[in-house]
């Protein structure tokens, strides 16, 4: 079984806040921010196994601050663990307000994806190489 270290998938997705992103009042909509975060870790599972990638679960996740219309939203994607065909992956998303540089954590999610072959079944993925004591 071969091993990956987890800055071989690590992702920095930065999307600009459109008025399609958004509901009437100009707030991203948090449909919007849920498909940016299932993409980010959709990226961080593919880049660790090299296949094509499923969502398994997307946990509990809260939106602690609005994030407004012009605004950027910053997602980094991390792989925290793997099991035999899954990973477990943590996506952070921030809001930048690109007039004053303030930055702001919104929200933070963990995501299940599983790794499948060309059949469609699931395959294993290469064991997380853990690099520091966090
Ligand atoms: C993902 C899928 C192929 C798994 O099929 P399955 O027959 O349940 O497979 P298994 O029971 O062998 O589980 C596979 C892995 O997923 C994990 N898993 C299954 N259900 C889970 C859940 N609800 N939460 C977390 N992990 C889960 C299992 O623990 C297992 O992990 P491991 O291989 O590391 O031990 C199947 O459920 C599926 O196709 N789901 C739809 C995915 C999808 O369409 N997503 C949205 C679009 S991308």
């Amino acid at each position: 079984m071969t091993e990956k270290k987890q800055s071989a998938s690590l992702t920095e997705l930065i999307h600009m806040i459109l008025p399609s992103d958004t509901n009437a009042a100009g707030n991203l909509h948090g449909g919007v921010l849920l498909k940016l975060i299932d993409s980010t870790a959709a990226i961080v599972a593919m880049r660790h196994s090299r296949k094509n990638c499923v969502t398994v679960a997307i946990e509990n996740t809260k939106f602690l601050e609005p994030v407004f219309l012009g605004e950027l939203i910053i997602l980094n994607g991390k792989l925290i663990r793997t099991g035999n065909s899954s990973m477990n992956i943590e996506v952070t998303a921030s809001a930048e307000n690109l007039q004053t540089g303030k930055i702001r954590h919104t929200n933070t999610a963990l995501l299940t994806f599983v790794a499948l072959d060309e059949k469609g079944k699931t395959t294993t993925v290469p064991k997380l190489l853990l690099e520091t004591n966090d």
